[in-house]
């Protein structure tokens, strides 16, 4: 392997835990996740602290708007110099190649993955239905999977069970960035369906998001050492 693919979700609005944590798992993980909470609390001031020291970051603001003010925002986003962004890809074509190209221009051959959200995980088929989507949710993140490639964006954020599947359909160089990730005997917490490192980095995963594993352990850095070291092992 050469590179660290776990990065580590720093689930938290303390400003303070989130730069605590990042310096200590630097060396550890591949990077850090921040989201919208940190990100609503503490702004780009806090996302420069989480990355002082060459942390990447990726950014999970989930954009979703028109084309314009989607482009707007990801031009910002890559003054913050991220590894990683994210939009909705129900937000359409037109807006996902705006966010693609935005991202070219502004941060060139170093600019950060953009990668696109099919169906958030907390919606069931009934949900669906309800906001006028049609077929299964299954049906539905191959569906907007294969729309995002179309337009440009390097990948998906993908539970570990639709991994296989979309390595197939989107091809090796098609970003899968996977959570609900547990290492073995490790508390599920909310998460229904997960799936170990090593079973996710095999089917393809190219980047893991793992938080509480990590965030909760009495030492993070040697929690993620150890998911890191086992998946040298697997590999
Ligand atoms: O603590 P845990 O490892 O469950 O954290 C997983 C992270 O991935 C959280 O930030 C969560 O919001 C995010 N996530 C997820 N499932 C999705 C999309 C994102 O767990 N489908």
């Amino acid at each position: 392997m050469t590179r660290n693919p776990i990065f580590c979700a720093l689930d938290t609005t303390d400003r303070d835990r989130a730069v605590t944590l990042a310096r200590g798992l630097g060396g550890s993980v591949g990077g850090v996740k921040i989201g919208k909470e940190f990100f609503t609390a503490h702004g780009p001031e806090g996302v420069r602290a989480v990355a002082a020291g060459g942390m990447p970051v990726f950014l999970d603001l989930k954009y979703h708007d028109i084309p314009n003010t989607v482009a707007g925002a990801v031009r910002a986003a890559c003054a913050l110099k991220p590894a990683i962004i994210n939009v909705h890809a129900a937000g359409g074509r037109a807006m996902m190649k705006a966010a693609v190209d935005a991202a070219t221009k502004a941060g060139g051959a170093s600019r950060p993955w953009v990668i696109a959200v099919t169906v958030l995980t907390s919606l069931d088929d009934a949900d669906l239905a309800a906001v006028g989507y049609s077929g299964s949710a299954g049906d539905n993140v191959r569906r907007l999977a294969a729309l995002a490639q179309a337009s440009g964006i390097d990948g998906v954020v993908c539970s570990a069970h639709e991994i296989a599947s979309l390595r197939r359909e989107c091809g090796a160089n098609f970003k899968l960035v996977v959570p609900g990730i547990r290492p073995d005997g490790a508390a599920l917490g909310d998460q229904k369906r997960t799936m170990t490192p090593a079973e996710a980095l095999a089917l393809g995963a190219d980047v893991l998001v793992i938080g509480r594993p990590i965030t909760g352990a009495a030492d993070p850095a040697q929690a993620a050492r150890t998911i890191r070291d086992g998946l040298a092992r697997a590999a």
